[in-house]
């Protein structure tokens, strides 16, 4: 898979996909001719809020956040807002499909209400199903989907994931995510397919085509967004932004790997028609990226001939010149960022566009630019004819068939890096004993983004945990006592160890630990029974030191999602285990980041490595240490 040599040829092939999609990339020429009609008729005050996006508290929080300027629905118009988004966990109180439905009909309602009645585009983090929303299907996280490899099933899940989406009248997405993650310490390991570009590539375009499949004026075409544009996955350990280790660091390469490695997913995307691109927080040679005109102009348009709009991520832009707005304004929007998530200080940064603008410092022929594709995008997806889609989807929100595609995506994530002779499957007749917290736990099992930004343990939402799978496969015989006190001894056991839900830079760690607590559930259960399962709920590569000790076989099961029979069809062998780790699981974690290293080098399992229930290796790699 990831072999060094194999990185090389990667700019050849960058130039060569970006010659193809430059035909395919490029607006239908109506929606073109439109959007310069109406831009022909904005005053600069309208174009500057065709430039913004805020997040849904920044109109409806004033008694939430005092700092929220507009607070009410008419400021919307009153601001010409083109864009609204839910942050991570931002819903209605009524958090169902019919309470985003009437709170994205009013957010548009609002929008129409203004002088050219041009409608909002509604942004969503649905990076892993619509997972803002319960009741919805929850899919395992992209670093699962990258050990299942199967580029057909991330287009079904994107598919289904787009349903789930339009149902709620949101048409935008915030997926999929490019970072080829070379520092397994990184918080948003889980939202990467994995280490190597080519694996990234292939599944990153699946979800592209997924969700954007059919005519882009079809209900659940619902646009993608490649993200974060571009290095974001290789920031170096200690540079981090924002006080975090190394989220939103400083890629520290030269521009031959950042090619190579971090760029090299983005033109399969953009050649399953990617219409918008999100900037991401990290720095490269010229600083942060979100004012690097290099980057998000000369190589993103010029090279890759990318026609869409480039959004900032949140506050991103704030952050290119510090503590000057006016100047960090000025910069990202002339290095190409088209679509500004402010996403709170909507006045301030109007102010702020608006002076740079009449003192010359961003020329107007630029915002022309940016609202120009913004309003062709709008034009595109045919939002001004139906500017709320999805008009009887609900019944398929987390509807049986995309909980059936969640369980399938849940067994085929499964990693098998430990076993022996007629341990795998799970005896079907016997007293089954099963461990841990992480067992009977959906909000464990779905980790961050999901409900709220950072996940929560606990009951949050619908689906199947592992311990009510097994119950319902194995019956009577199986005893769950999270804390593994057993009186009464059995031949097997299984113990389930989740890391916890977190994201972005929270998530950042130095020691890649397993909760101890949980641990000594595993100690606990060691004495009661002859053979020992452990499925570690993780998203990444953790210490395996005790584990290692005590388990006669490991399971890998990532974030599964909802949909915990999924793991469990793998463990009664109802389904193959077929996985294989698409990270290289590292000796120790200060060894952890790849860049060039060697398949073996400082690593206790190689990337592609994981066994059958034969203990056999699927792919012909052996572990590290092996002859
Ligand atoms: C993340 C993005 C996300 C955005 C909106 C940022 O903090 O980096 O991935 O799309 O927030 O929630
Ligand atoms: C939001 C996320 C966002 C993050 C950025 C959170 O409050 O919910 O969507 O990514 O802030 O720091």
């Amino acid at each position: 898979m990831a072999l060094v040599g194999q990185r090389l040829a990667w700019p050849l092939l960058v130039v060569l996909a970006a010659m193809l999609l430059s035909a395919c990339g490029s607006p239908s020429s109506e929606a073109a001719e439109r959007a310069e009609e109406l831009l022909a008729r904005m005053t600069l005050e309208e174009k500057i809020g065709q430039m913004t996006l805020i997040e849904r508290t920044a109109v409806v929080g004033c008694d939430e956040a005092e700092w929220v300027a507009a607070c009410d629905l008419e400021k919307i118009a009153e601001f010409g807002v083109g864009a609204l988004l839910s942050g991570g966990g931002s819903g209605p109180s009524q958090n169902d499909v019919a309470g985003w439905r009437s709170m994205v009909e009013e957010f548009q309602d609002a929008a129409l209400s203004s002088r050219l009645g041009i409608p909002l585009l509604y942004g969503v983090d649905a990076v892993h199903g619509h997972n803002n929303v319960k009741g919805t299907v929850i899919f395992p996280h992209n670093i699962g989907l990258g050990a299942a490899g199967d580029a057909d099933l991330v287009e079904r899940i994107g598919r289904a994931t787009a349903v789930e989406v339009a149902a709620t009248g949101i048409r935008w997405t915030y997926a999929p995510v490019l970072a080829v993650v070379q520092d397994v310490r990184w918080g948003r390991t889980y939202e990467s397919f994995g280490e190597d570009p080519d694996l990234v590539s292939d599944l990153g375009a699946a979800l592209v085509r997924g969700l954007q499949a059919g005519d882009t004026t079809d209900d659940t075409y619902v646009l993608a967004t490649p993200k974060h544009f571009v290095g974001d996955g290789g920031t170096t350990w200690g540079t981090g932004g924002r006080g975090y280790p190394i989220d939103q660091g400083v890629t520290e390469i030269s521009e031959d790997e950042l090619r190579a490695v971090h760029l090299s997913p983005y033109p399969a995307s953009l050649a399953a028609g990617a219409r918008t691109v999100m900037a991401t927080y990290s720095s490269w040679d010229n600083g942060k990226v979100h004012g690097d005109r290099y980057l998000l102009t000369d190589v993103l348009r010029g090279e890759l001939d990318f026609a869409g709009l480039v959004v900032s991520d949140w506050a991103g832009v704030d952050q290119v010149v510090p503590g000057d707005l006016e100047a960090s304004v000025a910069q990202s929007v002339n290095a190409g960022i088209d679509l500004v998530m402010v996403p709170h200080d909507l006045v301030g940064f109007q102010t702020a566009l608006r002076d740079v603008v009449l003192q010359g410092l961003v020329p107007e022929e630029r915002i022309d630019e940016a609202v120009l594709r913004i309003l062709t995008v709008k034009y595109e997806i045919g939002l001004f004819d139906r500017p709320l889609p999805g008009v009887g989807l609900a019944e398929q929100v987390g509807g049986d068939e995309h909980r059936a595609l969640g369980a399938e995506a849940a067994a085929k994530s499964v990693v098998l890096l430990e076993t022996g002779p007629g341990l795998l499957p799970l005896p079907k007749s016997e007293r089954l004993l099963v461990g841990g917290r992480a067992a009977d736990d959906i909000g464990i099992q779905s980790g961050g983004w999901t409900i709220g930004w950072q996940g929560r343990p606990g009951d949050i939402t619908d689906g199947t945990t592992i311990v009510e799978a097994l119950e319902a496969e194995l019956g009577d015989g199986v005893e769950y006592e999270p804390s593994g006190s057993f009186e009464t001894p059995a031949k097997t056991g299984l113990v389930v160890l989740g890391e916890g839900p977190y994201a972005e830079g929270l998530g950042d760690s130095a020691t890649l630990p397993l909760p101890n607590n949980e641990l000594q559930v595993l100690e606990r259960m060691r004495e009661h029974v002859d053979r020992l399962v452990v499925v570690l709920l993780v998203g990444r590569p953790v210490v395996l030191d005790a584990v290692a000790d005590l388990a006669d076989v490991i399971v890998v099961a990532w974030l599964p999602g909802t949909e915990g029979q999924g793991v469990v069809d793998v463990l009664t062998g109802a389904r193959d285990v077929t996985g294989v780790l698409p990270v290289t699981w590292p000796a120790s974690p200060d060894v952890a980041p790849r860049f060039e290293k060697e398949a073996c080098e400082d690593a206790l399992y190689p990337v592609g490595y994981g066994l059958g229930f034969d203990g056999v290796p699927l792919e012909e790699v052996g572990p590290c240490g092996s002859p």
